[in-house]
């Protein structure tokens, strides 16, 4: 680990990830995900600093409702989210550009309790970026900018004061259903007592909403999916032709998910100089590059539940697109079984607490 003062009084980086991490993980990912079959990739891999860029342009896009949902959730309730969570320390994972973040830390602030925010990113240059932005209007706040892998490093995030972690922008919907629940695991042991979770989770709605929303008439969404390949091309010396691959977005809807594929335009070998390595495609075969669930209310709150989490609030837009969780980690038992403190389970419906989707026929 290595720790750096920025001259700017209250900011710090801290970078979990050596000098050589990103490429041997990648190499990983490629030696297992490029070998099996269908053929796969984990999406941390599109957000280096162009992929960032493209990412960003993508939440401005029409077609793509989460991120101004979101925004109106936070408009709404971040007060309300200060409020019962108290914390002095907001650390926030895959943090970005922390553009919606300034909404929970002028709530926090405003509720006299912040003292410390640590943005989280894979993404160096985009931290850093953002770390100073924040940094620069918001003096006196400290800020731990600390670049790591969420899926590795969970258990080396700051541990100042009572803490509120934030995962927003739905990137929880990126693991698949048993990395969750070893991420959900992971971050709830690293938690004390009274810290809370703030989860930005996409809702299951209108299967071609979905998919416009992976697939935009601009195709801003198309060269963010193929920049996995320059980043491959560059940080491994591959010889990928991006754009010899098609960008492919489709719904599974018994997964719940959006995929993300590319698929060869034509039959290719491609090599990998770094890994001694190299793969062959067949013409249309497809590698998935992302996956992003799309959650109902009761799946979503049943992994917090059994991951140890007590419910506090469910919030949501007035379409239901989109939905933040907030909860907490028990204080203590009570005798009747429930859950001491603040949070509680929270009844169904009512401002700030409404229904999600409704389940599914099978869940019922
Ligand atoms: C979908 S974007 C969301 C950005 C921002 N939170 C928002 O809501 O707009 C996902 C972010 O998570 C970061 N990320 C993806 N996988 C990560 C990982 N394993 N560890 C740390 N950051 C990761 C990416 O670099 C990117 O900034």
């Amino acid at each position: 680990m290595s720790v750096t003062q920025i001259p700017l009084p209250f900011l710090y980086t801290v970078n979990h990830l050596g000098p050589d991490y990103l490429r041997r993980a990648l190499a990983g990912d490629v030696r297992t995900g490029l070998t099996s079959t269908p053929k796969w990739l984990p999406p941390k891999w599109f957000y280096d600093a162009a992929g960032s860029e493209l990412f960003t342009e993508i939440t401005r896009l029409p077609e793509y409702y989460p991120t101004r949902r979101e925004l109106a959730i936070l408009r709404e309730h971040a007060a309300e989210i200060a409020e019962l969570s108290g914390s002095e320390t907001l650390v926030e994972l895959g943090s970005g550009t922390s553009e919606k973040t300034v909404l929970l830390l002028d709530a926090l602030a405003a509720a006299g309790t912040l003292k410390t925010y640590s943005p989280v990113d894979v993404d160096a240059t985009t931290l850093d970026a953002a770390a100073h932005r924040i940094a620069l209007a918001y003096p006196g706040l400290a800020i731990w900018a600390v670049c790591a892998d969420f899926e590795r490093h969970l258990s080396r995030l700051p541990r100042v004061g009572k803490r509120l972690v934030a995962f927003l922008g739905g990137t929880v919907g990126n693991l698949d259903h048993d990395a969750r629940a070893s991420f959900l695991e992971e971050l709830r042991a690293t938690l004390s007592p009274g810290d809370g979770l703030l989860l930005g989770a996409d809702l299951v709605k209108d299967t071609g909403r979905l998919v416009a929303a992976y697939d935009d008439s601009a195709g801003v969404t198309a060269a963010f999916n193929r920049n996995v390949l320059n980043v491959m091309n560059r940080e491994l010396g591959a010889d990928f032709t991006p754009q010899a691959f098609d960008h492919v977005a489709l719904y599974d809807g018994k997964l719940h998910r959006i995929e993300m594929r590319l698929r060869a335009s034509r039959p290719m070998r491609v090599h990998f100089r770094e890994l001694g390595m190299a793969v062959s495609f067949k013409a249309g075969e497809e590698m998935r590059t992302e996956i992003s669930t799309k959650f109902y209310r009761y799946r979503l709150e049943g992994e917090l539940i059994r991951t140890g989490f007590a419910l506090s609030r469910w919030y949501t837009d007035p379409a239901q697109d989109f939905a933040l969780v907030l909860a907490f980690v028990p204080e203590k038992r009570r005798h009747d079984g429930g859950q001491a403190g603040e949070p509680r389970r929270p009844r169904r419906g009512g401002r700030g607490k409404a229904s999600g989707p409704a389940a599914p026929p099978e869940a019922v």
